[in-house]
């Protein structure tokens, strides 16, 4: 176990539905700090790009058509073992087969709509941060 950091995205059903401080507290009861946040709204061409490892899948229109449809918000999630922890915190990506207690259980609409995004290993977490963040603006 090591500090790591992971990208995490509240996604355009949560961030619409006035849900980012909740799921921010779950992040914060679980020891994960939010060292890096901001709002944005995604044009389809750059959730294309945040994308793209999905570009043969059957659903990549539809998920890039939906991740640009409203705000998200971006941000840096740091502490121990960050990257599995935050994992645990989401859930399974579909909602349907997410643990009780977990954020996608408790908020997630659909497959898609599933309130959340967060990095899978350690290259993808530093890629993904990349994408979104400076150095800068990344403050422990
Ligand atoms: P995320 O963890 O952000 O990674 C890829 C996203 O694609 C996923 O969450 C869902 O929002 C979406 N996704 C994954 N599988 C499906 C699916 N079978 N149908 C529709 N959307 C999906």
């Amino acid at each position: 176990m090591s500090i790591q950091r992971t990208l995490s995205i509240i996604k355009p059903d949560a961030t619409t539905r006035n849900l980012t401080g909740s799921i921010n507290a779950r992040f914060e009861q679980a020891g994960l700090k939010i060292v890096a946040q901001k709002r944005l709204q995604l044009a389809k061409a750059q959730a294309e790009k945040f994308y793209e490892v999905h570009k043969d899948k059957a659903f990549y229109n539809s998920l890039c058509e939906y991740m640009s449809s409203a705000p998200v918000v971006v941000q840096v999630l740091s502490g121990e073992d960050a990257i599995a922890k935050n994992r645990q915190i989401m859930g399974a990506t579909n909602p349907a087969n997410a643990e009780i207690g977990t954020i996608r259980r408790d908020f997630a609409q659909d497959i898609e709509r599933n309130s959340v995004h967060g990095s899978d290993s350690e290259e993808n977490a530093a890629l993904e941060i990349a994408f979104f963040f400076s150095q800068l603006e990344i403050v422990e």
